[in-house]
């Protein structure tokens, strides 16, 4: 047994927080998965969780269509606890009544205790919840009680300790809620009887022991991007089978200040691991020259840095003599969003370090089931230097993308210093790690401006910083005015061909983190 098998599996209504609510699961060391509303009573008892968690979502229990529950996981025998919408389902679909109230519910809200449960026993009388909803719950379906009322709600949460279901009102998974967080930690541990198993250690014991048999013996090839994923996937990787790895950095030219001799320290002279270094920039601006257009970019890109990949696969030996799989970071936010079909396709996001499908190469995922945090507490527990395992996530086309317009030596050296001082200063003000990306754009337009005596006329820099949890969304970071001026008047005086610096003030959406 390991922890993984130990899962409290959250089934998704369309919530916003579903994410965050298996992200709390975890948090109370219990491994969580999300899995689709369309999930049957015999699929779910495969995967035999030990807890069942059914999410919120945006739509009405009396709207057709709204997703509902194959109504034989009720009889599985194990615990469910249903919130905001899971909790009307559960109230409809085993006889309670869910009614247009016209007294929905939304923010702070505060509930009162009604009956006993070991669910709410550390609960006071009265306690302040998160809550967001139009149609309340007026009765327990029959042999439930009820467990706490609000206002709006006669019955603000709900269940039968008997057959373990439960419902509630509120969402415990925001930081709203007060003991929100506990409140997940005790239906997992209590309700579920799941123990606290999750843990890092445990994370790269049972992650070192897949990939032993995944691979046994055989030849192992990961390309190195210099971001946090796959450097830690790499180091796992490495922990569970040594030298029959081979690390790939293409140093594309459109890296970040000091991240080619980042990776050359960290992997080669720390980890001892076989690093094959191709320097490659030239041929990368000669695929840039003269494309303007976004998506081109990032096919030349993609393209060539495939080729490259390719050429180091040969190198290292053909057939049976050559390396059979590959590492790719590939993490869990990533596998939730590839099951969604409807997901526009905004970017074609080439992953660098990430695959060429046509490549005989046996895939080796060791991140699949982590969320980024994780994949960062581990990176840390692997002995990753903290300025690897901290940075700010980076394109897999690089500066490219942050460059509008023809993608040059220059310009790229423009952004790149430009880069590195929007960073630096935000470093300064201790702000980096709050943030989830900040960093340079340069714009293809030249402005005019007067410096000393003279008038100039170049390129504006504009400043990208924003706070997200995910990248899916994203808003744009209130920076302190003074912050802005130091990193404004640096970049002018420290810059050259730069005479203006602007701040994109857009959220996402609209806008999408980066330019291209
Ligand atoms: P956008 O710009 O779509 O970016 O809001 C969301 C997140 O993804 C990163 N990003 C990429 N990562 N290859 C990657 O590996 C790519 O082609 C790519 N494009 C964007 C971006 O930095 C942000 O964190």
């Amino acid at each position: 047994m390991t922890a993984v098998d130990d899962a409290v599996i959250v089934v998704d209504f369309g919530a916003q927080y579903s994410r965050l609510i298996a992200r709390r699961v975890r948090e109370a060391h219990v491994f969580s998965e999300i899995v689709p509303a369309t999930i049957t009573a015999s699929e779910m008892a495969e995967r035999r969780p030990k807890g069942i968690i059914l999410s919120g979502g945006p739509k009405s229990v009396y709207e057709t269509p709204a997703p509902s529950l194959d109504p034989a996981v009720y009889d599985l025998g194990i615990p469910i606890l249903g919130i905001c919408y899971g909790a009307q389902l559960v109230a409809k679909q085993l006889g309670g009544t869910v009614a247009r109230t016209g007294k929905g519910e939304y923010g702070r809200t505060n509930v009162s205790l009604v009956g006993a449960s070991p669910l709410f026993a550390d609960w006071p009388a009265e306690s302040q919840v998160w809550m967001s909803h139009g149609d309340a719950m007026t009765e327990a379906p029959p042999g439930f009680d009820v467990l706490a009322k609000s206002e709006g709600s006669p019955v603000a949460a709900f269940g039968d300790d008997h057959r373990r279901i439960y419902g509630v009102q509120f969402h415990p998974e925001v930081v709203h809620t007060a003991r929100g967080s506990e409140f997940l930690a005790r239906f997992a541990h209590e309700v579920c009887g799941t123990p606290a198993a999750w843990t890092h250690v445990s994370i790269i014991e049972s992650a070192v022991a897949a990939i032993r048999a995944q691979v046994g013996s055989d030849r192992v090839l990961c390309a190195l991007s210099g971001g946090v994923d796959s450097a830690v996937a790499a180091a796992l990787v490495h922990k569970a089978i040594g030298d029959q790895l081979t690390c790939v950095f293409v140093d594309t030219g459109l890296m970040r200040a000091g991240e080619a001799e980042q990776v050359e320290e960290t992997f080669r002279r720390q980890f001892h691991i076989d690093l094959v270094h191709v320097k490659a920039a030239d041929r990368f601006f000669e695929a840039l020259a003269d494309v303007t257009d976004p998506e081109v970019k990032r096919k030349r890109i993609g393209e060539l840095f495939i080729r490259i990949f390719e050429e180091v696969a040969a190198e290292l030996g053909a057939g049976d003599a050559g390396p059979r799989f590959l590492v790719q970071g590939t993490l869990y936010p990533d596998v939730i969003e590839s099951g969604n079909a409807e997901a526009a396709n905004i970017k074609s996001h080439h992953n660098v370090g990430g695959l060429p499908e046509d490549l005989a190469f046996e895939l080796v995922e060791p991140l699949r089931l982590l969320f980024k945090d994780e994949v960062r507490a581990i990176g840390e527990e692997l002995g990753l230097p903290a300025e690897i395992v901290w940075r700010h996530p980076f394109p897999g086309p690089g500066l490219a993308v942050r460059i509008t317009g023809e993608v040059t030596r220059e310009r790229v050296e423009i952004v790149r210093a430009a880069d590195t001082i929007v960073v630096d200063e935000i470093r300064k003000a201790g702000l980096y790690s709050e943030l989830w990306q900040s960093f340079a754009v340069l714009p293809a337009t030249r402005t005019v401006g007067v410096m000393g005596d003279g008038r100039t006329y170049a390129y504006p820099i504009v400043i990208r910083a924003v706070t997200s949890d995910d990248a899916m969304t994203a808003d744009w970071a209130r920076l302190p005015y003074d912050l802005l001026e130091r990193i404004a008047s640096r970049i002018i005086g420290e810059v050259e061909g730069v005479n203006r610096v602007a701040l994109d003030i857009t959220s996402k959406p609209p806008g999408t983190i980066e330019w291209e």
